[in-house]
């Protein structure tokens, strides 16, 4: 069954365009996953194709109008997916979050503008507030190409079984362990003896205590976080789905 993606943005031209290439453009050209990327611009009613106004009360920047939006999301049939608005306010996007639409039958992203979008819209249109990161990008586009890709990663027969597995050992809230491979010597600088002493057991140990360390020292976030679950686990709502 085919994953299938609906973006509607005023710059459709900026899809697929990295998600063209690589594992995602692959996975692509076979049909396990499809891209509509429509213009919002389309279902404008005046001459000169309006999709945004001054907003109500006064201040800074343009609002994207309600009727134009709504029109745009009731022409491309949701058919049960999930519509979510891409947003600087909306709720952080998680692991866990990209692992349960991955596994939907897809989605439909609404680029918004970041002045804002009428509240009407998001609410009438039951739309789900989603941002990348704590920082404003100037235009839904690339968070959307952000979320895809996250996505797509994970529909199932998209990756092989090796970055599978790799994938799982992520979703136990750890930070990557460092890795390394051959020249042994860069720059006068050696590869940790533990992994090339081929000894399976240690170099496990020594992984994980390297990824505890890192853990500990870039996210104390998800740090507390993982204790908390491993002190509770039956109660953690945060506990990372399977492939998550
Ligand atoms: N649009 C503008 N900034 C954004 C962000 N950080 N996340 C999602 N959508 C956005």
């Amino acid at each position: 069954m085919t994953w299938r993606a609906t973006v509607l943005t005023l710059f459709p031209e900026m899809f697929p365009g990295p998600l063209g290439l690589s594992l995602a453009g692959k996975a692509l050209a076979t049909g396990l996953w499809s891209l509509d990327a429509h213009d919002i611009r389309a279902h404008a009613t005046d001459r000169h194709g309006t999709v945004d106004d001054t907003p109500a009360g006064g201040g800074p920047g343009m609002v994207m109008k309600a009727d134009v939006l709504a029109r745009a999301i009731d022409a491309a049939a949701a058919d049960g997916r999930p519509r979510l608005l891409m947003s600087p306010r909306g709720t952080p996007l998680t692991q866990a979050r990209v692992a349960e639409l991955a596994h939907g039958p897809g989605i439909v992203a609404v680029c918004g503008r970041f002045e804002g979008v009428d509240e009407r819209v998001i609410a009438a249109r039951n739309l789900e507030e989603v941002s990348i990161g704590d920082y404003v990008l100037s235009g839904g586009e690339i968070a959307a190409l952000a979320l895809l890709d996250a996505c797509v990663r994970l529909i199932p027969g998209v990756m092989g079984k090796e970055a599978s597995s790799a994938e799982e050992s992520f979703s136990d809230g750890l930070l990557e362990y460092p890795q390394y491979t051959r020249p042994g010597v860069f720059e006068g600088i050696g590869i940790p003896e533990v992994l090339t002493g081929g000894d399976h057991a240690k170099v496990r140990t020594w992984r994980q205590a390297e990824a505890e360390r890192l853990t500990r020292a870039r996210r104390p976030d998800l740090w507390t976080a993982r204790e908390n679950r491993l002190k509770t686990p039956a109660k953690s709502a945060e506990k990372p789905r399977d492939g998550g």
